[in-house]
C-alpha cells in the first residue's frame, strides 16, 4: 500500500489488513448513518409522544447473522495468512538472530556474522530468533515480518526478499534505554552478490592462515602485505598483475597466476621481476603450504 512490498508476506498480510480494515470502514458507515439518521427523524419535535416498538425478528436475524458471517471470513483470511507465515519451506537458509541490549547480530550458517542482515534476492530465509537478555521483537516493515524475542526460547520467522534494496529493521518491543536505537537494515543483493560476500569470512581466514604461514616462513621480511616495496615485490593485489620479469636473462610479460605463483615459491630463481635482485633463497614448503599461500596471495587485494 504505502510500504514496498519487498517480500512474499507483504501482499498476504496486505491482503488480511486491508480486507478486515474495509468492512471496518463499512461498519462504521452504516453505525453512524443510522445514528444520524434517527436523530434526526425521531427527535422530539417530530414525535412528541414516544412510542412503544416490540422489535422485528427478520431484522434481528440479520443483525447477527451478517456480523457472524464476516467474522468467520475475517477469521478464515487470517488463518489462511497465518498458516503461509508460519509454514517454512523446506532448504530454506537459516540465519540465527541474537537481539540483545541494545543490538541485533546475525549469524549464518558458516559461522560469519554481521550487524546487518544480508540476504539473496528470491531465496526462502528462516530467521531463528533468540534475546541474550529482556524481549525484544524484530520487525521490518517493508517485509509485513515481525516476531518477539524471547529469553530462553526459540522463535522464528521466514520470507522470500522480491526486491533489491535495503530495508529498516526495528525493534518493537520496549527494551530499555536505548530501545529507539535498535535499528538495523536489511540488504537484499543478487544472488551473485551474496555469495561472494558470504564467502568473504572464508577470505579472512585464509588471510590470516597465509600470514601466519609467511610470517613463520619468514617471507614478510622481504615482501610487504601492505603494498610498500622492500627488497621483494608487495604481496598486496598480486593476482592478476602484469609483471616484466626476467627468464634466463630474457625479458617477458606475464600475469600473475597460480602456475607463476607456484613456479616462483619452489624455484625462486626461474622467474625474477624486473627490479629486484634475484636473492630468495629456496623454501621449504610443502604442497599444502604452498596452496595456503596461493590462497592467501589471491584475496590479497
Ligand atoms: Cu530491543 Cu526494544
Amino acid at each position: 500500500m504505502f510500504l514496498p512490498e519487498a517480500s512474499n508476506s507483504a501482499r498476504v498480510v496486505d491482503t488480511t489488513f486491508l480486507f478486515i480494515l474495509w468492512i471496518e470502514v463499512f461498519l462504521l458507515g452504516v453505525v453512524t448513518s443510522a445514528m444520524i439518521i434517527f436523530v434526526i427523524r425521531y427527535n422530539k419535535k417530530r414525535n412528541p409522544r414516544s412510542e412503544n416498538i416490540e422489535g422485528g425478528p427478520l431484522l434481528e436475524i440479520l443483525w447477527t447473522a451478517i456480523p457472524t458471517v464476516l467474522v468467520l471470513i475475517m477469521f478464515y483470511i487470517g488463518w489462511r495468512s497465518f498458516v503461509h507465515i508460519r509454514k517454512v519451506p523446506e532448504g530454506a537458509m537459516a540465519v540465527n538472530v541474537m537481539a540483545r541490549q541494545w543490538s541485533w547480530q546475525f549469524t549464518y550458517e558458516n559461522g560469519k556474522q554481521s550487524d546487518m542482515l544480508r540476504i539473496p534476492l528470491g531465496k526462502p530465509v528462516k530467521l531463528v530468533l533468540h534475546s541474550q537478555d529482556v524481549l525484544h521483537c524484530l520487525y521490518v516493515p517493508a517485509f509485513r515480518i515481525k516476531e518477539d524475542c524471547v529469553p530462553g526460547l526459540e522463535t522464528y520467522l521466514w520470507f522470500t526478499a522480491k526486491e533489491i534494496g535495503s530495508y529498516d529493521i526495528f525493534c518493537t518491543e520496549y527494551c530499555g534505554l536505548g530501545h529507539s536505537d535498535m535499528l538495523s537494515k536489511i540488504i537484499v543483493t543478487s544472488e551473485k552478490d551474496f555469495d561472494s560476500w558470504y564467502s568473504v569470512k572464508e577470505a579472512a581466514v585464509m588471510i590470516a592462515q597465509g600470514l601466519k604461514l609467511l610470517e613463520g616462513k619468514g617471507c614478510l621480511g622481504c615482501h610487504s602485505a601492505d603494498g610498500t616495496t622492500k627488497i621483494g615485490p608487495t604481496f598486496k593485489g598480486i593476482f592478476g598483475r602484469k609483471e616484466t620479469v626476467l627468464t634466463a636473462g630474457r625479458e617477458r610479460e606475464i600475469t600473475v597466476n597460480e602456475e607463476y605463483l607456484k613456479r616462483s615459491i619452489l624455484e625462486p630463481q626461474a622467474d625474477i621481476v624486473k627490479g629486484y635482485q634475484p636473492i630468495m633463497p629456496k623454501l621449504q614448503v610443502s604442497e599444502d603450504e604452498v596452496k595456503v599461500i596461493i590462497d592467501y596471495l589471491k584475496v590479497m587485494k
